[in-house]
């Protein structure tokens, strides 16, 4: 077994992230990683650090607010710094966990771009490529996919649109003008972010170095989580019951597999953006696999990422 090294993970402050943090924390000593938490400043980041920390872990906390590249070009520059200073393990996973679903697509970012793709997409193009000289072979890039970027059942019961590709200038740009009622729009946006991922999963594959794996998690639809928090009340109230339906994911159950993607030798030989539904490998629908498409993403992305760096 490789020995664990460091995870950086983001999003830890709740939920999916924070039961994956708590899954790595309780393992055992010489499987127990460092850990570096990329969140939003304040109590919550603190809390899961301590929680960590109670567990055995050493732990350091990154305030990050991904919506900002700035934040997170810091971000990068603050674990680079860690890893130069020997304060932590040789960097062996980043699991690029935060999520959002911007009930308003007509939210710009501080940079300019639409909140969901900017939060879900962007920051964590930006966040990998700031890192992807600084991770130690064997390593792993796991990336946060969603069943909801095709028409698959679970998306139509809860009425979530399926992905609306475009050119990803256009993805990036705040919808401007009247917003629709209800979460349509906040939808689509949200399943065009995680077919994003799916491409850029691959295309990341193909730049990544030997021994730099990059996969993707789907961790099942956990209902009632803060994805929705920008939803209608009454939306809200029906996604935590549903939350409550007994087999239905949970942060609970799926966090831990989330950490097992990180850190298991099960998962050590997924590479080329492989995508796990919880625990089964499983295939994606062919819209996922564009080589046009993910040649494109890759580099109307780094144009995103030079014009928010570069107005600053
Ligand atoms: N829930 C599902 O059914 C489901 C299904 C498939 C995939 N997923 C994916 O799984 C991942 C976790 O989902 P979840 O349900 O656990 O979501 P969640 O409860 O909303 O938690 C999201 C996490 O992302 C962080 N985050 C959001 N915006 C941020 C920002 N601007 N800066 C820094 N951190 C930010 C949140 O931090 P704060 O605490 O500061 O808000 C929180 O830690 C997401 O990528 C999601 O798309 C979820």
């Amino acid at each position: 077994m490789t020995e664990p090294g460091t995870v950086l993970i983001t999003g830890p402050t709740r939920n999916l992230g924070r039961h994956a943090v708590l899954a790595m924390a309780e393992r055992p000593r010489g499987r127990r990683p460092d850990l570096l938490l990329v969140g939003r400043a304040g109590r919550d980041l603190t809390a899961v650090a301590d929680e960590a920390r109670a567990r055995g872990a050493r732990v350091h906390e990154i305030g990050c607010d991904l919506s900002s590249l700035a934040d997170v070009r810091a971000a990068a520059a603050t674990v680079r710094d860690l890893l130069a200073a020997g304060a932590v393990r040789p960097l062996r996973a980043l699991v690029a966990n935060a999520g959002t679903m911007s009930a308003d697509t007509r939210l710009a970012s501080p940079d300019g771009y639409e909140l969901t793709f900017a939060v879900n997409y962007l920051a964590h193009a930006q966040l990998v490529g700031d890192l992807l000289g600084s991770l130690t072979a064997p390593a792993r890039i796991v990336l946060l996919g969603s069943n909801t970027y095709h028409a698959n059942v679970w998306r139509k019961l809860l009425g979530v649109p399926e992905a609306r590709w475009a050119d990803p200038v256009e993805l990036a740009r705040p919808a401007t003008g009247e917003q629709a009622p209800g979460m349509a729009a906040a939808g689509v946006a949200y399943s065009n972010a995680k077919l994003a991922i799916l491409y850029y999963a691959h295309e990341l594959q193909r730049h990544a170095r030997a021994g730099v794996n990059v996969s993707v998690f789907e961790p099942g639809w956990m209902p009632g989580t803060a994805l929705g928090r920008g939803a209608p009340a009454s939306l809200q109230a029906v996604s935590r019951a549903l939350g409550r339906v007994p087999g239905v994911s949970t942060p609970r159950r799926s966090g831990p597999l989330l950490a097992a993607m990180a850190l298991d030798d099960t998962w050590a030989h997924l590479r080329d953006g492989a995508f796990v539904v919880k625990t089964r490998l499983t295939e994606v629908q062919p819209v996922a696999h564009d080589r046009d498409r993910e040649r494109r993403l890759w580099e109307a992305t780094a144009e995103l990422l030079a014009r928010a760096g570069a107005s600053r």
